[in-house]
C-alpha cells in the first residue's frame, strides 16, 4: 500500500506536491472540485515526470469532486486503502473571504469536518493539512516560531486557525491514533522550472507575484507598491518568500515524519528564514529576467504588516528539511509560467 490522497491536487501547491509524491514513488489520489484549476494539470505533472524518470506507467488518479460531498469521499476511500492525506483542497482569497464569509466557512471548515469524519470512519489517521502564516497575529518577532500568538484578522485566517483548533480536538480525541500535522506556508512563489504546471491567475491579483508577472508582461503599465514607510531596510514589505518546489517537498517530508514516530499533532512553519522587501524582489525579478518593472509607491495596504518571516527551526530539526531554492530562483521559475488565462496580452 503506497496509495496517498491529495485533495486540491490540480491546485497551484498541490500539483508541485503531487510531482513530489509521484517521483518518490507513491501513487496519487487527487480529489478536486476543478473550481479553480483544469483537469489538463494531471498531463503536465506526468509529463514532468516522465521526462526524467521515462516510466509511463499510470500512478496519478483523479477524483473529480467536491470534499463536501459525503457520499463521493466515501465511495473513494471504500475503495482505496491511503497511506496518508495531504489536504490543501479550500478557498484562498482574503478579500473574497471578507465578502462571502459563509462560502469560505462552508468550504474551508465545512469540506474539511467532511473529510476528517470520513478519515476516522476508515482509520485513515495520518494527515498533513495546508495552514497558513495568516493566522499569525501582528508581532514585532524578527522570526515568527509556531508558538506565537494566533490572531487571524480576516475570515479566511480564521477558517484556517478554527481547522487547526478541530484537528487539536481531533487528535486529545484519540491520542494513541492520530498523526496530524499543521503546516503554516508563508509566502509560496515560482513554479517547477519546466514551466508547465503554476498557479491559476485571478484577476486583477491580490498578491505581488503575480502581479510582478503582468507588469513584466505589459498587461500592467506598473506595479503599486504598498507603502514606502515601514520599519524595514528599504521602506517596503518583507516577506519570506519561499520556492513552491521547496515546500512541496516540505509537503513529503512531513507525511514521512509522521509514518516513522508515535501519533502527535504538530504545528510547522514551512517558509525560508530569509525576509526580502518588495523592492529587492523587483530588482532580483529585472535582473534575472531581464526587464523592467515600473513602480510608484502609494499608500499602505489594510491589513499589512510590515514584515513576516518564519522560524524554520521546527522543520529543519525534526524533518530534517532545508528549502535549497533562492530569491533568483523563485523569481526565474515564476517567470517561466506565463499562463495569463483569460487576460489578454
Ligand atoms: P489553489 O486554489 O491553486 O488550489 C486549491 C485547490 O482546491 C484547487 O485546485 C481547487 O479547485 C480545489 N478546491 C477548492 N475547493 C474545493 C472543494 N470544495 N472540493 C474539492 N476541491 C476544492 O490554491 P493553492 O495556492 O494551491 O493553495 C492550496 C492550499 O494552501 C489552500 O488550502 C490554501 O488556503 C493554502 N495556502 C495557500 C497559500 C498561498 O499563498 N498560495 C498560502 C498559505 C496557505
Ligand atoms: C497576503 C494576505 C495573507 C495571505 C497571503 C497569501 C493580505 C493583507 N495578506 O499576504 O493573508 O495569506 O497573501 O495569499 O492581503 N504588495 C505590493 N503591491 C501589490 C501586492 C503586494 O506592494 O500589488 C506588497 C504587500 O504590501 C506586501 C508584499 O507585497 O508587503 C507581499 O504581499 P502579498 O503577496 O499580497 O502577500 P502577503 O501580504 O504576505
Amino acid at each position: 500500500m503506497n496509495k496517498v490522497l491529495v485533495t486540491g491536487g490540480t491546485g497551484f501547491i498541490g500539483s508541485h506536491v503531487c510531482l513530489c509524491l509521484l517521483e518518490q514513488d507513491y501513487e496519487v489520489h487527487i480529489v478536486d472540485s476543478l473550481i479553480n484549476s483544469s483537469p489538463n494539470v494531471v498531463q503536465k505533472i506526468l509529463e514532468i515526470k516522465n521526462l526524467k524518470t521515462k516510466i509511463f506507467e499510470k500512478d496519478i488518479f483523479l477524483h473529480i469532486g467536491d470534499i463536501r460531498d459525503e457520499k463521493f469521499l466515501n465511495q473513494i476511500f471504500s475503495e482505496n486503502e491511503f497511506l496518508s492525506v495531504i489536504h490543501l483542497a479550500g478557498l484562498k482569497s482574503v478579500s473574497e473571504s471578507t465578502e462571502n464569509p459563509l462560502q469560505y466557512w462552508e468550504v474551508n471548515l465545512g469540506g474539511s469536518i467532511n473529510l476528517f469524519k470520513i478519515m476516522k470512519k476508515y482509520c485513515c489517521k495520518n494527515l498533513v493539512f495546508s495552514s497558513s502564516a495568516t493566522i499569525y497575529g501582528n508581532t514585532d518577532k524578527k522570526l515568527i516560531d509556531e508558538n506565537s500568538e494566533i490572531k487571524p484578522i480576516n475570515t479566511y485566517g480564521e477558517t484556517k486557525a478554527s481547522i487547526e483548533n478541530l484537528l487539536k480536538n481531533i487528535y486529545h480525541s484519540e491520542e494513541k491514533e492520530w498523526k496530524i500535522c499543521n503546516l503554516r506556508y508563508f509566502n509560496p512563489i515560482g513554479n517547477h522550472n519546466s514551466g508547465l504546471i503554476g498557479e491559476k491567475p485571478s484577476y486583477p491579483p491580490n498578491n505581488l507575484f503575480p502581479y510582478l508577472n503582468l507588469v513584466a508582461s505589459g498587461i500592467k503599465e506598473k506595479l503599486l507598491i504598498f507603502g514606502n514607510d515601514w520599519p524595514t531596510e528599504d521602506g517596503t514589505g518583507v516577506r519570506d518568500y519561499i520556492h513552491v518546489m521547496d515546500l512541496a517537498s516540505g509537503h513529503i517530508a512531513a507525511m514521512k515524519y509522521l509514518m516513522s514516530n508515535k501519533p502527535r499533532i504538530l504545528n510547522v512553519n514551512l517558509g525560508t528564514g530569509k525576509g526580502t522587501s518588495v523592492l529587492k524582489l523587483v530588482k532580483t525579478f529585472e535582473e534575472v529576467n531581464k526587464c523592467k518593472i515600473p513602480y510608484e509607491f502609494v499608500s499602505r495596504r489594510t491589513g499589512d504588516v510590515a514584515r513576516t518571516v518564519a522560524d524554520i527551526n521546527l522543520a529543519n530539526k525534526i524533518f530534517d528539511w532545508f528549502p535549497e531554492r533562492n530569491i533568483s530562483d523563485m523569481c526565474i521559475d515564476g517567470w517561466k509560467w506565463k499562463n495569463f488565462g483569460h487576460v489578454s496580452i
